[in-house]
């Protein structure tokens, strides 16, 4: 068993760890602003930072990108900073300043610069790894595509929106011996590195409960899963899958070797429908009469404080290129027009607000996972009590992970040992970056284990997200 001070870095670590900077509305999200060129003292460019930390690879990865919006342009960026380590070689998109925007950043030939992701698994295969991230529903069919043509694939998630088609994509993988990196970025995290890393110590003897929260942020649950791109099961996917597959990933990637035996789950749109639509209100928020008391206002979310920066969450109300009078305007006529003005009371949102599901592991562990769209934050918070100890983490990338002792009553503060470097890809906590570093990695060593996950494992956690959804809707126990 490893001591409690092999697991401490937090006196040499502590101070290295980035301050992960925050969008306007003091939340972290995954774009982080986009940073200059790192350089230290001595001229050294982020990418000699990085080679001087990691190791060299042994070649440049070449990459398509595969829906070049807010995720596909983000993983892409990596590319930017960490040249020598990935190229972008095509794109995929068939909006046209999207598109462009990418063709013209990484100098993409135009014959690999095509408005469908069909055209480009039409083309021989031109490059290592097809990043997919187009939206939730149009994950299977590229994936098969571009998996038949030999490419690897780095897939967001999830990875698709029925078992069946996660099951079909699996296949396709596997049949074809491709990598498939499945966007759960968390995994790669380095406090959620870390606490795996302690548990695997020992020091908390043998884990019996997880308890783990995800708080999505008031504004920020309206903002997506009520007027946004994950408000409606048949457009997009459940709540569950879309927001929390991440947590059921890490808490399946926490629990080890042990199998999740059978979940069960409640939940339900509690608040954000007609019955609870204040008298008076509107059906858009600026005409509303009685905006002024509503903490879900567009005139709060989006206006209030604007500084004309097309940042999120203002980016995914409209693009700049809408409207040639600029951002302000544009941003203003898509709220008097557009699904992101709406009141969240009258929307087309069917997807839950609220779930908790309890899971079951082999020899008895079990396991709660919260998704709550009433926080005032957005943060991840758990608690993992062993026979010989407890553990705390309050989802910040900062903060240290605080672990007690039962036997000597010991308390100690324990920092992630990984350096986030201030990269453009170092959204969600850095999880992003070590995402594209895996990936990079993996095919330039034609390692698989140099990714946290294979394909199975990925598709069993999505296997389990189905069965919970499943006991919500018909009120059972599922047995995986
Ligand atoms: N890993 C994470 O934490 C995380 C975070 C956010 C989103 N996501 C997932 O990433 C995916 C993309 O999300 P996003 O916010 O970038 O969405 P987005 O809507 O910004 O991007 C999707 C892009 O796909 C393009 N597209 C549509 N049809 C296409 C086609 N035929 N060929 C090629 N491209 C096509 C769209 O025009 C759009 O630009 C979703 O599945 C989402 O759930 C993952």
């Amino acid at each position: 068993m490893k001591q409690i001070n092999d697991l401490d870095h937090s006196s040499a670590m502590g101070n290295n760890l980035n301050k992960t900077d925050q969008f306007a509305k003091g939340i972290t999200n995954q774009q982080d602003e986009p940073t200059i060129p790192y350089e230290t003292k001595s001229n050294q460019t982020l990418e000699e930072f990085w080679s001087e930390q990691d190791g060299e690879i042994p070649r440049q990865v070449t990459a398509i990108v595969v829906g070049a919006g807010n995720r596909g342009q983000h993983y892409a960026n990596f590319a930017v900073d960490f040249p020598s380590r990935l190229k972008i070689v095509g794109v995929a998109e068939p909006q046209k300043h999207r598109r462009e925007t990418l063709q013209k950043l990484h100098n993409i030939p135009d014959e690999h610069s095509l408005d469908g992701w069909s055209k480009l698994a039409m083309l021989d295969k031109i490059a290592d790894v097809a990043i997919i991230s187009t939206q939730d529903h149009m994950h299977k069919d590229p994936s098969i595509a571009f998996a038949n043509k030999g490419y690897h694939l780095l897939l967001e998630k999830p990875m698709a929106v029925s078992e069946t088609d996660c099951e079909l994509i699996a296949e396709a993988c596997e049949r074809n011996k491709v990598m498939a990196a499945i966007g759960h970025v968390m995994r790669y995290a380095p406090p959620c590195v870390k606490i795996r890393e302690i548990i695997a110590s020992g020091i908390l003897g043998e884990i019996v409960t997880i308890n783990h929260h995800e708080n999505v942020l008031f504004w920020h649950f309206a903002h997506s899963f009520v007027r946004g791109n994950w408000r409606n099961t048949e457009s997009s996917t459940f709540s569950l899958m879309a927001k929390c597959c991440h947590d059921i990933d890490l808490i399946m990637y926490w629990m080890g070797d042990r199998k999740c035996t059978s979940v069960q789950s409640f939940g339900n749109v509690y608040h954000f429908k007609e019955s609870q639509k204040p008298e008076g209100a509107a059906s858009r928020c600026l005409e509303c009469p009685v905006e002024k008391d509503c903490p879900y206002s567009v005139q709060k979310i989006y206006l209030q404080g604007f500084n004309d920066a097309p940042m999120w969450p203002m980016s995914a109300v409209c693009d700049i290129e809408d409207h040639p009078a600029g951002y302000a305007v544009a941003l203003k006529e898509a709220l008097e027009t557009g699904p992101y003005g709406r009141c969240v009371y009258s929307c087309d949102n069917d997807v839950c607000d609220h779930q908790m599901v309890n899971m079951e592991f082999d020899g008895g562990a079990t396991a709660v996972m919260t998704m709550n769209a009433f926080t005032s934050d957005m943060r991840r918070e758990t608690r993992i009590c062993g026979t010989h100890g407890e553990l705390r983490w309050d989802g910040s990338s900062h903060q240290a992970i605080r672990v007690y002792l039962f036997a000597t009553e010991e308390r100690k503060e324990i920092f992630p040992d990984q350096v986030v470097p201030p990269c453009r890809t170092r959204g969600h906590g850095g999880a992003d970056f070590f995402l594209m570093n895996a990936v990079t990695k993996a095919i330039a060593h034609n390692d698989p284990s140099l990714l946290s996950s294979n394909v199975i494992q990925s598709l069993t956690s999505h296997k389990v997200v189905f069965a919970a959804e499943k006991s919500r809707l018909e009120k059972t126990v599922e047995t995986i």
